[in-house]
């Protein structure tokens, strides 16, 4: 089969990681028999420097003309890049949440796993790992805060700046849904994440997962308040199967989550809308500071390569030599920096490529 692939390399480590996750890719395409063509689309730092804008409606066209999109990663240094001079709707993240919106891609996943190869990159003591952990975050995507009306005032003389936080209840439903879906596919536990104690919308959030928890009574699940999940996430990881959550708590959990696994480096994550589309992306950022030196982890998005294939091409087996690939060259003793450790060699980006490659 011939797949219509998008590709964002975006802006920082971007570039090389989404090098090495297309030559994984064209192995597994000649292995199983497929083409993986790609449409480099600009989205970002490198839109911005081309058209003056993070994302024009024709990078959008493109994307909607892919079967999936894979994506590096978007921005710099918010300190020293010119990018971030400019006005916050003209930013490299603004192109970000414009293809979220536009594409629909209210749900995303976030699995954060710890890898037994990697359990010494982990922050946390023997026994709170256990026998490690296997979580995913499903973050609602294109409401809440983020998509909230936004403004800045001056009033009598004193700035002011408001963002609103409104769901209504088919935003949630539908992001339910997901998250019981995944469960069903996994342990079967819903953990829902909400701050019921204060907000109004946690508490419609609340209802709507209680009515959609009745369609699934083999999962087990529960409500549990942001600030504990968070505290939970360091004292007992190995609770969690689906952390079910909104947008905002779903960016500052999914990267508590992917810490607590030691490796930001190797995780992966999908955003998904009603079909069978996707956009993939590491779950980690765009790295200015070791850009172009060719030591960034290209694993992350080689996983989210895999989820692409996994998710919307259907091709498991494929999807299956990735997530085996990586495993061996771990077992195999290659580290790129970030997962560096005792006895291990290490490797480039690139090199961490090819041994992908080789292990297909
Ligand atoms: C993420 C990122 C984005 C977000 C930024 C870059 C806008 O942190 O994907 O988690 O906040 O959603
Ligand atoms: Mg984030």
């Amino acid at each position: 089969m011939n797949y219509k692939v998008g590709v964002i390399s975006g802006d920082g480590i971007g570039p090389e990681i989404v090098n090495e996750a297309k030559k994984v890719l064209d192995s597994v395409g000649a292995k199983f028999g497929h083409k993986f063509e790609y449409t480099e689309i600009l989205m970002g730092g490198a839109s911005i420097d081309v058209h003056g804008v993070p994302l024009t409606d024709e990078a959008i066209a493109a994307a909607k003309a892919s079967d999936a999109v894979l994506m590096g990663s978007i921005g710099g240094d918010t300190t020293t890049s010119p990018w971030y001079q400019l006005p916050p709707n003209l930013r490299p993240e603004a192109g970000l949440l414009s293809i979220r919106k536009a594409l629909n891609l209210f749900a995303n996943v976030r699995p954060a796993v710890l890898y037994k190869e990697l359990k010494d990159a982990c922050p946390l003591k023997d026994e709170v790992i256990g026998d490690g952990f296997d979580m995913v975050i499903m973050r609602e995507l294109t409401g809440g805060l983020y998509f909230g009306e936004r403004k800045t005032i001056e009033e009598n003389g004193v700035m002011k700046a408001y963002d609103s936080l409104a769901y209504d209840e088919n935003e949630i439903r539908r992001i339910a849904i997901r998250g019981f879906d995944i469960a069903m596919k996994r342990n079967k536990k819903v953990t829902s994440v909400d701050k019921a104690n204060v907000l109004d919308s946690s508490r419609l959030w609340r209802k709507v997962v209680e009515e959609v928890a009745k369609d699934y009574p083999e999962v087990t699940y529960e409500h549990m308040l942001v600030d504990n999940c968070a505290m939970q996430l360091v004292k007992n990881p190995r609770q969690f199967d689906v952390i079910l959550t909104e947008n905002m708590f779903g960016d500052i959990l999914s990267d508590e989550a992917s810490m607590v696994t030691g490796s930001i480096g190797m995780l992966s994550s999908a955003s998904l809308n009603e079909t069978k589309f996707g956009l993939y992306e590491p779950s980690h950022g765009s790295a200015p500071d070791i850009a172009g030196k060719n030591i960034a982890n290209p694993i992350a998005t080689v996983l989210s390569a895999a989820m692409m294939l996994r998710y919307s091409f259907d091709l498991s087996k494929e999807a299956d030599a990735i997530e085996n690939a990586v495993k061996k060259v771990l077992a195999d003793g290659y580290r790129t920096i970030d997962i560096m450790s005792e006895g291990c060699t290490q490797v480039g980006c690139d090199k961490m490529g090819d041994l992908l490659c080789e292990r297909i």
